[in-house]
């Protein structure tokens, strides 16, 4: 079969990593690569020997599918732009910036056939299912996901940056509807949340509380999983999982556990994760989940299957996304009519972006 002819679109930071993945991909050829910044040209030609061009309109008619690694504001224009053409679209996460530009793209690629995969790319992480494993239906989530402040994707707020990450893992595994969400956000810099927290309520009754910033000093991607028979703990970082799978006897509460002699409390209290709740470190098998996102995204195309993320649910995580936005821009930190709400977004009063951090400092310091 002749490998299929993709191109990248957006060679920033996320695009330099798909061309070097695709490049190595023999399903495939990498046939150009499109991106009106000459910086962003000039390293990707340093390093990925295929054909860079300004306008992913020149090489449409070269081409059977695309990855697009815009800057999220631009993806509905240039994704729309392929599926009306019937290109195979793998669309970076999140799918677009609003739920009607997603759902837009998702009923173009009904229309055309085209397969969209859309870069949920935790999804592929495999200590995500092997945490899923032997803990039951999972009931309650948390997760946190935090970074350090980047300049990075700061067209979108931490919701729709890394949060959307999350919120893309507990409805694929939560039973139900999002039917309630409460949320709170701070903006520490521009006129979008740099950091949020979320409390989502299911139809189905399970719970997910999620925490993001991209203003933190302590970086971090995890995620605790209550289940029915059991709790993991992920680290997406590492890709580690910790289980307990809870005893049969203990979950039908086969042992009184307050009528133990004081030798016997000693015992449990002592040896509890080590041999009444096992803690155990699971054996996650190594991956690249980039790699693993294309292979199934391929595959899908070639088999004529659905591929794990479609347009469907990507669209999904921004309606999620936009309810959590929605209460966080509404909430009152004060009760007076003129209250504080939000997450407290300013924009510069004066601008001071001409004066380098050395002759700042001095400044902050005084104020300090
Ligand atoms: N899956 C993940 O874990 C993950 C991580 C980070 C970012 N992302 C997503 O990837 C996307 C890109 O993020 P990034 O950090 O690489 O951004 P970036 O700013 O580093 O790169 C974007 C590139 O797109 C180019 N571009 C802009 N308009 C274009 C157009 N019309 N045609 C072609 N190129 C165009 C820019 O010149 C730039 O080089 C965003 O949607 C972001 O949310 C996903």
């Amino acid at each position: 079969m002749k490998p299929l002819r993709i191109a990248v679109i957006g060679a920033g930071n996320l695009g330099k990593i798909h061309a070097r993945l695709l490049t190595q991909n023999p399903a495939v050829q990498l046939v150009a690569i499109a991106d009106p910044s000459p910086s962003a040209q000039a390293e990707i030609m340093s390093q990925v020997p295929v054909p860079v061009v300004n306008d992913f309109h020149a090489i449409m008619d070269q081409i059977d599918a695309a990855v697009v690694a815009t800057p999220t504001r631009f993806h509905f224009d240039v994704a729309s732009k392929l599926l009306a053409a019937g290109k195979h679209t793998l669309i970076e996460k999140p799918v677009t910036d609003s739920a009607q530009d997603a759902l837009e793209l998702s009923n173009l690629a009904d229309a055309s056939g085209a397969v969209v995969q859309v870069g949920h790319v935790e999804q592929f992480n495999p200590a995500f299912t092997k945490a899923l494993e032997s803990i039951g239906t999972p009931k309650f989530i948390q997760a946190s996901r935090m970074s350090g402040y980047t300049f990075r994707s700061t067209d979108i707020g931490v919701v729709y940056d890394l949060m959307i990450h999350d919120i893309d893992l507990v409805n694929s595994i939560l039973d139900g509807n999002v039917v309630d969400t409460r949320a709170v956000g701070f903006s520490v810099f521009g006129k979008n949340e740099d950091m949020a927290q979320a409390r989502l309520q299911f139809s189905g009754g399970a719970v997910a509380n999620l925490t993001a910033s991209r203003c933190s000093f302590s970086p971090e991607r995890s995620m605790q999983i209550f289940g029915t028979d059991g709790f993991s703990q992920i680290d997406f970082t590492n890709s580690s999982v910790t289980t307990i799978v809870i005893p049969s006897w203990i979950r039908n509460r086969e042992m009184n556990f307050f009528n133990l002699t004081e030798e016997q409390e000693a015992f449990i209290r002592d040896s509890l994760f080590d041999s009444v709740l096992k803690r155990q470190k699971v054996e996650v098998p190594r991956g690249n989940a980039i790699q693993a996102e294309h292979n199934d995204w391929i595959n899908a195309i070639t088999t004529g299957t659905t591929p794990k993320i479609d347009a469907r649910q990507g669209m999904q995580a921004v309606e999620i996304a936009d309810g959590v936005l929605n209460q966080l821009n509404t909430h009152r930190w004060e009760q007076r009519n003129l209250a504080m709400t939000g997450p407290l977004a300013k924009l510069p009063e004066t601008d001071r972006s001409d004066m380098l951090p050395n002759q700042l400092l001095p400044q902050m310091r005084r104020a300090a």
